[in-house]
């Protein structure tokens, strides 16, 4: 949500800057600025919408200067304006930010008293303006930026640059990720180690409440308590070819065709070699695990619910899911003999990570399941499991959802083993069956024309209801949450048995019905629910294999997907659910990768 860059380099920064935008324009895209200092001169440009459009605006009015900070805006405070795109500048300094600072209006209240006055509607304006203040009685540029971060409350990465200093940036991490990068004669901040990729590959992650002062020697990081803290530099492998699309037209197309390759390496990491046994860490160990609570947002929410299914007949634990933002704020009930996993792509997510926080002091055990390894999550758990999705750009989570399941599944198997339900030969026959994993990926991809036909009937309508029973119900759910971010469709995900409890009302001969249905022991109650469907003349499509499309009987529309064995069908499924709602995406002319109003790592509560 928003991202953050920031350069002293050796070349001019403004087109370095832009193209880091770029890897971390999948955060925001309602504006983006950036700003420089030139022989001491700090200026800005700044534009509405895409990255796109501040580029043009640099061809006509370039930014010289070899010190710079950009941002990408993710709308919070103040609708998307060029007046309200970042960097926010007061007087001698400039200011990027991500995040939300709480006190804001407090602290504007104060800073008018005084006379000094905002333009935009923003909560970081303040923060460029109460440095300002701070300058203005004397402070030196990191003083002022110390003493305003010492009032500010809320999450946030921030980035300082000033007029008059063309070796100095100031950073602050407090709720939201921030990163140095160190280059040769240079120095980088940035949101993530993707934004960085082609500049270094040597980085150092803020802990919570660090500050650091950057030059183009080096960086002095400073704990919350104002103590010099040493992180370590970690090396980071992310080459350009990892975030690029590869000959697809969208990431999202890329990361879709990535599933077979994705799970097959994932396998491989997470069993032993001869692939006979699991590999996970010894630290997670279920054997008085009494009780497990899967928490996520969104997709990794579905992901849960899926999981819970597995927990229960694989291991017979008791397990519940939860939403990250309404779990942070209850009450539950924990302790020594409870576990509990965050699931989450970015390993950021606001919510997820205050959930995390709310429970980890109490809970006999916290695992988190993250697609990025050095991300907040993996780093504050007991216990991180990394799915090895690899950078997922395209906003739409995609193979990081299968990359979940596979990593969920696995747990699964070893709180089985752990508490006696399952043996070493079950486990390994399990195993087995997962080895078939990423050819029977790739026989649901072939499916793609199909399924891209079955999207053009998808495509012109304005509502669409999904179905499924026992862990296809997440699936469902999941679908349509597809199909509603990427082509703006309303759908519902529904429990099969549900619908003649109201959705029912909804059936006519215009709104598309997906049933998905592999030829499971839960298939013909499936069937039933999907003929209440058909007597209505209801637009059914069922997605089955070769056996259930036979035994269902005649349907309107249908795909045909490969014999999967029950275990794995949430996987395969996945695809046709993924790839109708890009090829309606396409249809409908929408931004497949960068969705209106969305923005991939949710840092903001
Ligand atoms: C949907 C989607 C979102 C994310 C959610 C959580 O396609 O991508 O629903 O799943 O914002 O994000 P992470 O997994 O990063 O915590």
């Amino acid at each position: 949500m928003c991202g953050i860059v920031g350069i002293l380099g050796r070349h001019q920064v403004a087109p370095i800057i832009l193209d880091a935008l770029r890897r971390l324009e999948y955060r925001g895209y309602d504006s983006a600025g950036i700003a420089t200092v030139n022989e001491g001169r700090l200026d800005r440009r700044r534009a509405l919408g895409k990255l796109v459009n501040l580029s043009d605006h640099l061809v006509h009015e370039p930014l010289p200067g070899k010190a710079g900070i950009g941002h990408t805006r993710w709308a919070t405070h103040g609708a998307p304006t060029v007046v309200n795109a970042h960097p926010h500048r007061a007087g001698r300094v400039a200011v990027v930010h991500n995040g939300i600072i709480e006190n804001f209006r407090a602290l504007r209240a104060e800073l008018a008293a005084a006379g000094l006055a905002h333009e935009s509607d923003t909560d970081t304006e303040t923060v460029a303006v109460l440095t300002r203040h701070h300058l203005d009685q004397g402070l030196g540029p990191a003083e002022a930026a110390f003493a305003t971060l010492a009032r500010l409350e809320g999450a946030f990465a921030l980035a300082f640059l000033f007029d008059g200093e063309d070796d100095l940036m100031v950073g602050a991490r407090q709720g939201s990720p921030l990163a140095v990068g160190h280059g040769t004669g240079e120095m980088y901040l940035g949101s993530d180690a993707l934004a960085l990729a082609p500049l270094t590959d040597r980085i150092t992650y803020l802990e919570e409440g660090d500050r650091v002062v950057i030059t183009r020697d080096g960086a002095l990081i400073t704990d919350a308590q104002g103590r010099r803290a040493n992180r370590p530099v970690t090396t980071v492998r992310l080459d350009q070819a990892t975030v690029d699309k590869a000959g697809h037209r969208h990431f999202m197309a890329k990361e879709i065709a990535e599933q077979p390759a994705v799970l097959g390496a994932a396998l491989g990491f997470h069993c032993s070699p001869d692939k006979t046994a699991l590999a996970l860490p010894e630290d997670l160990d279920f054997t008085n695990t009494d009780r497990l609570t899967l928490v996520a947002c969104g997709t990794g929410h579905y992901a849960a619910q899926v999981a819970k299914y597995w927990f229960e007949s694989l291991a017979g634990l008791p397990c519940e899911t939860d939403i990250a933002s309404e779990y942070r704020y209850r009450h539950p009930v924990v302790g020594a003999a409870n576990m509990a996993v965050f699931i989450s792509q970015s390993g950021e997510t606001a919510d997820t990570l205050a959930a995390l926080r709310h429970v980890r002091a109490r809970i006999g055990c916290s695992v988190g399941v993250v697609n990025v390894p050095s991300s907040s999550i993996a780093r504050e758990s007991d216990v991180a499991l990394p799915v090895l999705a690899g950078p997922e750009i395209s906003v739409a989570s995609t193979k990081a959802f299968t990359a979940q399941l596979l990593v969920l599944l696995l747990m699964a198997l070893k709180a089985g083993q752990d508490r006696g339900h399952l043996d070493g030969a079950q486990v390994a026959a399990h195993l087995r069956a997962l080895q078939t994993l990423p050819g029977l990926m790739r026989a649901a991809l072939d499916r793609e024309p199909a399924i891209a036909d079955l999207a053009q009937g998808l495509a012109g309508v304005n509502h669409a209801l999904f179905l499924g029973r026992g862990p296809m119900f997440p699936l469902a759910a999941e679908a349509a949450l597809k199909l509603k971010e990427l082509s703006y469709i309303h759908a519902e995900g529904y429990a099969s048995g549900e619908l003649k409890h109201g959705p029912i009302a909804l059936i006519d001969e215009t709104m598309p019905v997906v049933v998905l249905a592999p030829r499971d022991g839960l298939f013909a109650k499936t069937v039933s629910n999907m003929q209440e469907v058909l007597a209505r003349q209801g637009r059914v499509v069922l997605i089955s294999d070769r056996a259930g499309l036979a035994e269902a009987g005649p349907v309107p529309d249908s795909l045909v997907m490969p014999e999967v064995p029950d275990l794995l069908a949430p996987f395969v499924y996945a695809v046709p659910a993924q790839l109708l709602a890009y090829h309606a995406a396409l249809a409908r002319g929408t931004d497949v990768d960068q969705p209106r109003n969305l923005a991939k790592s949710v840092t903001v509560e």
